[in-house]
């Protein structure tokens, strides 16, 4: 089942779009969003969470868009997970937790601690007085107190060492809430995720099954990220020092930087269909071989 789709939607800021005509659906298993900084990842997240209105395309929720769509009901149902500093540092964190719940669920906030693995004690404390883990529980916590049925989580344990990293992305797993989640370290969507789609400078250059797009990737892009990658923590070096993708001005947008391009390169490829899954490249088939 789609919960939410985003149909050719391209998006930007003031007249510069910076994610192109992408079509992605949010299916059951988890969905990953993979790319370099400046791939247009939460400007994705952005846009299916209402917060930033398509230059062109639609964000389908069920079967209206979202500019139709009941707003009550669509922010009960799709809830962020932001970055622990987003936390209110003067705010209890029962009372952070206490702001999404009506007033008779109040009660409730020591149940969500406890359900994120947390002491329900730590209600009394404030952000500064937690560790960078523990903020980060309570920041699912919050998303969690409405009973939302989906989160939209961009980068929710980059901040953290490997091992709060390992413990947090058990927590979210465990949790039976669909999940789209953005990160550029692929062991996590290897985990969390049973489709991906890898964005390169705000296009979608190849989707499918995790599984597959790690076991055998289908454009050079995605293989450079998965070579690259370490395990658990830390950005790939294809994503290190960069701060921005820079995307070749005409043809395939990789081709400046892609091992395999020839000229036929020039010409800019669809997303194409390879069985099971999808690619943007002209030699597709060689790479997956
Ligand atoms: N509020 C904004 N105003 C103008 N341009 C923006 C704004 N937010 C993002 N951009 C630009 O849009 C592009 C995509 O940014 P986005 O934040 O979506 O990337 P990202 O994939 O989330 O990167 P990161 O991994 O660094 O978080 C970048 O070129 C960025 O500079
Ligand atoms: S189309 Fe060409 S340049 Fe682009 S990724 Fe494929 S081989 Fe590389
Ligand atoms: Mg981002």
């Amino acid at each position: 089942m789609t919960m939410l789709r985003a149909e050719r939607v391209t998006l930007g800021y003031g007249r510069r779009a910076v994610v192109h005509d992408v079509t992605l659906d949010i299916t059951e298993g988890g969905v990953g969003l993979i790319g370099e900084s400046g791939s247009g990842k939460t400007t994705l997240a952005r846009a299916f969470l209402g917060l930033l209105t398509p230059m062109s395309g639609n964000i389908w929720y069920g079967d209206q868009t979202l500019k139709k769509a009941d707003l009550r009901k669509f922010r009960k149902d799709v809830q962020p997970v932001f970055q622990a500093e987003a936390l209110d540092p003067r705010m209890r964190i029962g009372t952070s937790i206490a702001e999404g719940l009506p007033r008779s669920a109040r009660s409730r906030v020591g149940e969500l601690l406890e359900q994120v693995g947390l002491d329900p004690d730590l209600a009394a404390r404030r952000p500064h007085q937690l560790s960078g883990g523990q903020r980060q529980r309570v920041v699912i916590a919050r998303a969690l107190a409405v009973g939302p049925r989906l989160l939209i989580l961009d980068e929710p344990t980059s901040a953290l060492d490997v091992t709060v990293q390992a413990r947090i992305l058990d927590l979210l797993a465990s949790l039976d809430t669909e999940r789209l989640l953005i990160t550029h370290n692929l062991a996590v969507v290897e985990r969390l995720c049973r489709t991906s789609h890898v964005l390169f400078a705000g296009r979608v250059v190849e989707s499918g099954p995790t599984a597959d797009l790690l076991a055998a990737p289908a454009h050079p892009y995605t293989k450079a990220l998965r070579d690259a990658v370490p395990r658990l923590g830390g950005a790939p070096p294809e994503a290190r020092g960069r701060t921005e993708a820079v995307p070749a001005p005409s043809g395939c947008p990789y081709r400046l930087r892609c091992p395999l391009a020839a000229p036929e390169c020039e010409r800019p490829p669809a997303l194409r269909d390879l069985g099971g899954r999808q690619a943007a490249c002209h030699r597709a088939e060689e790479v997956l071989t």
